[in-house]
């Protein structure tokens, strides 16, 4: 069960989220840009508002929060990893990716809108996600800045979730003869810890970043979002075997059919869910350093492995 005060706090960190994302993508056109057209800023708005967990914002809030940050000065931070995760859904959905028309319970972007406006759309959110963390309000200090875009990136990038979408792909065989390719745990392993877990373990070290953590803290950091983010596309994965399209908002009973590389295929249902229950463990382990103050960042990695949704 899901503890009262996590539930709260995951709501807080949405609607701060959700107030910040709506300011950025408000009609008037900011300095320096010349005007915003009203398609592309409809996509962007219905990719990104009013909708998702926003699991991402809320850990790096959480993070902060260890180290007394108020919500306030860690909600552009949060914000940026927000868009970057809608860009990276809304090309997920893509015909040439997941080819999927459903999300977050309503349609896709590219479905909603088109092909050309969807990749638009999550190009902009991209660069948004920049513009965003550039800024005085993302943290007063510029290096911390710095720090905060470099994490980010290389999170999204080669590296990491775009990195991970292309093994993802290729994965499926797509680039060969279509015959899904025998990937060995580890290797599956590595694609979710790069599609997945870099933007989630990124989150938590953008907190640590905003708190000013110290190596040792960062550390602890690392290994809690590392354990996070490899259990949170396992539950998505177990979802997508056993959840519902109601309650996922999105299409279900397709990475099968897909041949997708999933620990769930390599492994059995069974053998996944406890793998997922050994990383809830790691992950709580690894926030003993923060004592009580650890405590909704356990609920969260509890929470990540119980969602329906
Ligand atoms: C879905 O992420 C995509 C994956 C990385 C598996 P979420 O489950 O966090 O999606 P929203 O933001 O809540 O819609
Ligand atoms: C997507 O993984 C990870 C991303 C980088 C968006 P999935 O393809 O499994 O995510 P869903 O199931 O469509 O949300
Ligand atoms: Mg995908
Ligand atoms: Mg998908
Ligand atoms: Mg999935």
């Amino acid at each position: 069960m899901t503890d009262a005060s996590f539930t709260t706090r995951l709501k807080a960190a949405a609607d701060l989220t959700e107030a910040r994302l709506a300011r950025a993508l408000a009609a008037p056109p900011l300095e320096g840009e010349r005007l915003r057209p009203e398609r592309l800023l409809a996509a962007m708005r219905h990719g990104s508002l009013d909708g998702g967990k926003r699991l991402r914002p809320f850990l790096v809030l959480e993070s902060a929060a260890l180290f007394g940050i108020a919500p306030n000065a860690a909600a552009t931070a949060a914000a940026a990893i927000e868009c970057v995760h809608c860009y990276s859904l809304v090309h997920d959905d893509l015909p040439a990716m997941d080819n999927d028309l459903l999300r977050r319970g309503r349609p896709t972007v590219h479905a909603a809108y088109g092909e050309a406006t969807g990749i638009l759309a999550g190009d902009a959110l991209l660069t948004l996600a920049f513009d965003l963390l550039a800024g005085e309000d993302a943290h007063p200090d510029p290096g911390v800045r710095i720090e905060l875009v470099r994490v980010l990136a290389r999170a999204a990038g080669l590296g990491g979730m775009a990195g991970g979408q292309m093994l993802d792909l290729t994965a499926e065989g797509r680039f060969a003869d279509g015959v899904p390719l025998a990937l060995a745990l580890t290797e599956i392993r590595d694609l979710q810890a790069m599609k997945t877990g870099a933007l989630l373990a990124a989150a938590v070290n953008m907190g640590g970043l905003l708190g000013g953590a110290d190596t040792a803290q960062r550390e602890a950091l690392a290994i809690y979002g590392r354990a996070l983010g490899a259990a949170f596309q396992i539950a998505d994965d177990i979802l997508d075997l056993e959840g519902t399209q109601e309650a996922v908002g999105k299409a279900v009973g397709k990475d099968a059919e897909a041949g997708k590389a999933t620990v769930v295929a390599a492994l059995g249902r069974d053998a996944a869910g406890e793998l997922l229950a050994t990383l809830v463990a790691e992950a709580e382990t690894a926030l003993s350093p923060f004592g009580a103050r650890g405590t909704v960042l356990a609920e969260a990695a509890r929470f990540v492995a119980e969602r329906k949704s």
